[in-house]
């Protein structure tokens, strides 16, 4: 695939269809339009459920042989696109191109896997009461799925939930952020070029997403509805699946702490916080909020962390030697900023940054002094700033990471083995990083607890959520 072009104003049900209404799609690095996409609203929305289901007849019908290869042929496209895909999201979004290039890689990670899942998605055989019988759980497609995915991974996380739920013979109805639709428009382009069934993944760009939202959530041939986003909007999708009773997997807000003991090796876990703070512009759901050091080395780890904070390259993310690009939008910056002021008004003090630089950017902070209080202990910042607090005793960092409604990342540094458990079962949390500040990898369950969603995404995991139990009892005649 060369280009976007033949792709701008259109959305994708079966076959690609011009859009009445279009919107401008904008870059944060110039804040100009860079494309145009479509505007779908409910009649799209209407007929693109029609479409799921009826491809929904052939697809789940398919051996999972041929899904297998079909999603093989797909992992290939998307490596050998990876640049566009890479640029395209640096245009949408802002993320420094060389963690775009990860991001390609990641995504198409994610197909690969699923793959080779589909063909294992095995049923049971088990043993019953009465010797005239045999049991048996036939493991069959949820059915047609609407997936709502954010901005921050434009591509990794279409097909962390695309890749399973078309291994399972699911069809696949996406409505890709606002701010990011040609990458998701991309992705489904490639899986049409390498012969992917028309109506098996379709996509609506729109710029109201409650309009396209709602006829697919009231629809009842719409049996799963998988989302990543804000924990106000996937509480919005939770009562609306009520009505029809849809299977959910959420993947929602965060507020991870990396909690690091005086035994750690300090070096390392300054390498590996930074690494999850700043990555994407701390505009991840798994990029620490707040770090809590063991009072014995918090002076030694501050001083260290503030310079290698320092160090990070701030500028214009199409540059390859860019660690930190723009924030997505005026309103990110906004809370950002607003965050900072809130923290330092209540008695935080800036060890690095604290400002703007320019549009949209703002510069790598550290802060020290902050307290429970402060507006950013309670919400996810969504930004580069690292706020630093400090703790007396192992007790005390699991109260502290454990006091917070939200439960889906978190991190511990520590050389000590026993330590390293005990954090791990009493972190109320579905990823536990230990000396592991970037876990995420497609074959494994990501997720969270509490408020910060429901279902595991990757992995073995991942493809339950697509699949459906049926329990057939056969009796064998008496
Ligand atoms: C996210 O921020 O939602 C995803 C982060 C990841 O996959 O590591």
């Amino acid at each position: 695939m060369a280009d976007l072009t033949p792709l701008e104003g259109k959305y994708l049900t079966g076959g690609w269809h011009a859009a009445d209404a279009t919107y401008d799609v904008i870059g944060p690095l110039s804040g100009d339009a860079i494309a145009r996409a479509a505007h779908c609203g409910p009649d799209e929305a209407k007929a693109a459920a029609d479409t799921a289901w009826e491809a929904f007849q052939s697809w789940r019908t398919t051996t999972a042989f041929e899904r297998a290869e079909l999603l093989r042929t797909w992992h290939d496209a998307i490596l050998a696109n990876a640049e566009l895909l890479a640029r395209t999201m640096t245009r949408e979004m802002g993320k420094p191109i060389k963690e775009a290039r990860g991001e390609a890689a990641y995504a198409a990670s994610f197909v690969r896997w699923y793959e080779g899942e589909a063909t294992r998605a095995y049923g049971e055989v088990f043993p019953t009461a009465a010797g005239h019988k045999r049991g048996l759980a036939l493991r069959k497609p949820v059915g047609p799925v609407y997936a709502v995915t954010p901005w921050n991974f434009p591509a990794g996380m279409v097909t962390r939930k695309a890749a399973p739920a078309l291994a399972a013979g699911c069809t696949f109805i996406l409505k890709p952020a606002e701010q990011t639709p040609l990458t998701a428009m991309l992705l489904a382009e490639l899986w049409r070029e390498v012969g992917g069934p028309e109506g098996t993944l379709q996509v609506l760009p729109t710029n109201d997403p409650a309009a396209v939202t709602a006829p697919l959530m009231e629809d009842p041939r719409i049996r799963k509805v998988t989302f990543t986003g804000s924990t106000e909007v996937g509480r919005m999708l939770y009562a609306q699946s009520a009505e029809t009773i849809k299977r959910i997997s959420f993947e929602l807000g965060g507020h991870a702490p990396f909690v690091i003991f005086d035994d750690a090796d300090l070096d390392q876990a300054v390498r590996e916080t930074i690494a999850c703070k700043f990555r994407n512009a701390g505009q991840t759901c798994v990029c620490t909020n707040r770090i809590y050091v063991h009072e014995a080395i918090a002076d030694a780890f501050t001083a260290k962390y503030v310079e290698a904070a320092k160090g990070l390259r701030v500028g214009d993310p199409n540059d390859d030697a860019t660690d930190v690009g723009p924030l997505v939008d005026a309103a990110g910056l906004a809370k950002v900023q607003d965050h900072v002021r809130d923290a330092v008004a209540h008695g935080a003090d800036v060890a690095l940054g604290g400002e703007t630089q320019g549009d949209l950017y703002f510069l790598p902070t550290v802060l020290t002094g902050v307290t429970p209080d402060m507006r950013m202990m309670q919400e996810e910042t969504f930004g580069p700033v690292a706020p630093i607090l400090t703790f007396a005793n192992e007790a005390e960092a699991i109260a502290l990471a454990n006091a917070t409604p939200y439960g889906l990342a978190s991190y511990v540094y520590t050389n000590d083995l026993g330590r390293a458990w005990r954090m791990a079962e009493n972190l109320e949390y579905g990823i536990v990083g230990i000396n592991d500040g970037v876990p995420s990898a497609a074959h494994a369950p990501f997720g969270g607890v509490k408020q910060s969603g429901i279902g595991r995404e990757g992995g073995p995991w991942g493809l339950d959520e697509y699949l459906e139990v049926t329990y057939v009892s056969m009796g064998l005649g008496h």
